[in-house]
Formats: structure tokens, sequence, C-alpha cells
């Protein structure tokens, strides 16, 4: 695992796109793996800019997403499918049958978390996975716990998740308490990770990936077992 602290999240964005768009053009038929939140916005903006000045061809490209709410419809303006859709996928030329987002509407979360685990091992391993990290440690949905879940599952949320995503609902009660997940199992599988911190609300997030050990108590910690992690964060988030 490595990490590079750039001056802004600007620079992080540019970066993080430097390294996406180094896989799309070394692989036309690249799987993805992408992330929702605050995190990856620069970065999706960026390849978008890059594929309107005709640098990125994403006709090629799959893309299968970390994580999904339970009980959000895919048109709910909170749901990740609408997020990656408004974002991304809408605003270039990927094959929308390609794209895959766990389905969250649903009575029968744990089903729809084994087919979604199946998909991705139908798939070849990610080319590129790209990870956010939450102010608990949580990479996905993967909440720290006294253990790893290793394939895709269903996942109660906990209440600083909560918390933290209220930002994005009318009141905290309509945040949903469930997600679909990417298991760290799914996450580790891919050849390259690139995990996005900005902001100083991720500090003691990156202090303690970089000082601690590895424990399901910190469910990013995993990654320092994975060969071709890079941790890219901006100046707030390292703190000095
Ligand atoms: C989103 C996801 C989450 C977020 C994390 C950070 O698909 O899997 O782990 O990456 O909660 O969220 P932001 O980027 O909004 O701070």
């Amino acid at each position: 695992m490595k990490f590079l602290v750039l001056e802004t999240k600007e620079e992080v964005a540019v970066k993080a796109a430097d390294i996406v768009s180094e896989v799309i053009k070394n692989n036309p038929k690249a799987v993805l793996g992408l992330a929702t939140g605050s995190s990856p916005l620069g970065l999706y903006a960026e390849l978008v800019k890059r594929y309107k000045a005709g640098e990125l061809d994403f006709s090629g490209i799959t893309s299968v997403n970390l994580d999904e709410y339970v009980g959000l419809s895919e048109d709910h303006d909170q749901s990740y499918r609408y997020f990656m859709n408004t974002n991304l996928l809408d605003l270039v030329n990927i094959n929308k049958e390609n794209t895959h987002v766990p389905h969250g509407n649903t009575d029968n979360p744990e089903e729809e978390a084994r087919k979604y685990n199946e998909l991705l091992e139908s798939l070849p391993p990610q080319d590129i996975q790209v990870l956010g990290i939450g102010i608990n440690g949580h990479i996905g949905f993967n909440e720290p716990s006294d253990n790893l879940v290793v394939p895709t599952h269903a996942e109660n949320l906990t209440e600083n998740t909560i918390n933290a995503n209220a930002r994005f609902f009318e009141k905290v009660q309509d945040v949903p308490t469930k997600a679909i997940t990417m298991g760290v199992g799914n996450i580790m599988r891919a050849k390259k990770i690139i995990l996005i911190a900005t902001g100083e609300n991720k500090r003691e997030a990156m202090r303690r990936l970089r000082d601690e050990y590895v424990s399901a108590n910190n469910p990013s910690s995993v990654l320092k077992l994975h060969d071709d992690t890079i941790i890219l964060m901006d100046r707030a988030a390292y703190g000095e």
C-alpha cells in the first residue's frame, strides 16, 4: 500500500483520473470497479472531460459498483444507480448493459447479494477498483465489526454511517439502514486499487490506516494486504 499526498482535492481528482485513464487505454475492455459518494466526484468529472475531449473511449468498458442502498428504486435521486448514471455513465459512451450496480429495490437483499457475487465471479477481476473511505474506516459498506465478510452481502449500516450520509437526505430517518455491498474478497480481487480521501473529516481514518494493524474493526486496513493499492489524499486529509 502506498500513500500519495497532494495539496488539493482537485489535484487528487486529476491524479486519480490519470491512473484510471491509463487502465482504460491499456485495456479497452477493462472492468472498472466504481464507488459513489463525494470522494470520486472530481474523478468522474475529470473522466467525462477527457471523454468529451476525445481522449477516452468507454465503448468496451464494463463497470461494477461497490454497493447500493436497500429499499431505494433505481430512479430515486439518492440511489447509487442514479448517482452513477448522472455523474458518469450517462455522460460517456459506455454500453449501459455492461454497467452493474446491485439491485437495492428488493424484498430479498440476501438473494440479490448472492446474484451480484455470482456476476462478479463471472467477470474478469476489476482492472482497477476505486474506493472512498468512511470516517469509521469502512470500504464499500463493510462496516467495522468483529468479522470481515468476503463475498457480496447485505449489511446493516452503523449509526455512524447513517448520520454521515444523512446530509444527502431530507431527514436522518430517510437514510436506508441496510445496503448490499461487495465484500472485502470482491474488493481485494481487483488488480489495482485507488482509495480517495479528501478533507479534514477523513484525517482520523487516514491516521488509523497508516498506524494500525490489520483488523476487522478497521475494514480499510485489509488494503495493507493488497500489493497494488494507492491511497490518494489531499493535505487536509493528511493533516500536516
Ligand atoms: C460508496 C461507498 C462508501 C463511501 C464512503 C465515503 O459507494 O462505498 O464506502 O466511499 O462512505 O463517502 P464519501 O466519499 O461521501 O465521504
